[in-house]
């Protein structure tokens, strides 16, 4: 169901205003992606896009108001943010603020699990977790449509990490702007059961952002339209499959999204290539599986790591696959993870 109502974001006296709000959230992995935006102030995409979340590699942010209108202090990680990281963040805050009505400064301590910037949507769960605990130390009553809204302001892909298990992102419509485009929950039969396997082949910092590379894609790849066009059709049929628990058709659709994203990007002009030698390594061990009978299917993201979707009951025999082809990799069981949440909530 869709609700194009503007966002509630009255100031409650009965939330924190003046404490301490502790959120956590969980990465999600896309079965159909996002990857483009029609606009990059309110990042509304091109396409609707839908997403598990997983069970591993949470998020945990803290936001405090303190004294005074000064600048926001943001620590990642035991660290002080700098560069892109904080200004984001920073902007974030300043959205908050605009809407609760309080000027005060806060400050923000994030600690994340997975390895930040490697395509691991980290993003997503970072702005998820931090759109809840600032929502809520700032006073804002948002309903999870309203909170989805605003994590999208901080990254696309945290407007799904809202949601436990699977969510669509919906683009939103062409005059309907930012309350159009929320994220919502989605039905899944029981039996498909589902696990994805994370193969993560490099930890390291991506070259280029998912921000600028989708600028670049959109702007210059001839692949890109008809990547979005039959995403559109990809999210019916997934839809579909998921709503019956096949397993099969789920990952036959997410392959050939995410190969789609993949194949439009490197159609960009330079080359948008995130993929490595390791990637396509994890890539035949999948097609190996598959061809002995497993149903195992890979997506991959704005990095070289892989995520394989399979059956819960053959996620170890799927990761001790990857594992023997890719001695390098790391490799990591997750199921349907939950929706974002605030930690004492009482305080
Ligand atoms: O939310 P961002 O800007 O980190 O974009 C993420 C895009 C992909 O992970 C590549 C795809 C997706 O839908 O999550």
């Amino acid at each position: 169901m869709r609700t194009d109502r503007p966002d509630t974001a009255t100031p409650s006296p009965g939330r924190s205003t003046t404490g301490t709000a502790v959120a956590v959230a969980h990465p999600n992995v896309a079965l159909i992606k996002y990857w483009g935006k029609r606009d990059e102030q309110l990042v509304l995409p091109w396409t609707d896009s839908l997403s598990m979340t997983l069970d591993i590699f949470p998020t945990t942010t803290s936001v405090r108001l303190a004294a005074g209108d000064g600048d926001d202090t943001v620590t990642l990680d035991g660290a002080p943010a700098e560069g892109e990281a904080l200004r984001r963040v920073r902007a974030f805050l300043a959205l908050v603020r605009d809407r609760s009505g309080i000027r005060r400064r806060a400050v923000v301590e994030s600690v994340n699990t997975a390895p930040t910037g490697a395509g691991l949507a980290s993003s997503a769960s970072g702005f998820a977790a931090l759109a809840l605990a600032a929502a809520t130390a700032y006073g804002l009553d948002l309903d999870a449509t309203a909170l989805s809204r605003l994590a999208r302001r901080g990254s696309g892909s945290a407007a799904r990490s809202v949601f436990g298990g699977f969510a669509v992102w919906h683009a939103g419509t062409a005059t309907g702007t930012d309350e159009s485009s929320y994220a919502e929950p989605v039905p899944v039969r029981k039996e498909l059961d589902p696990a994805l396997v994370v193969a993560v082949v490099d930890a390291g910092p991506k070259a280029v952002s998912s921000r600028a590379a989708m600028r670049r894609t959109v702007d210059t790849s001839p692949l890109y339209r008809s990547w979005a066009a039959s995403s559109g059709a990809d999210l019916v049929d997934l839809r579909a499959a998921l709503a019956r628990g096949d397993l099969e058709a789920v990952g036959e659709i997410a392959e050939r999204n995410a190969f789609g994203m993949h194949a439009a990007m490197l159609a960009a002009r330079p080359a948008v290539r995130y993929l490595s030698p390791a990637t396509f390594t994890v890539l035949d061990s999948v097609l190996r599986l598959r061809r002995e009978g497993t149903a195992a299917f890979a997506t991959m993201d704005a990095g070289p790591n892989v995520k394989v979707l399979c059956r819960r009951a053959d996620a170890g025999r799927v990761a001790e696959a990857v594992r023997a082809a890719e001695a390098g990799a790391q490799v990591h069981i997750a199921g349907p993870g939950p929706g974002v949440r605030l930690l004492d909530e009482d305080r």
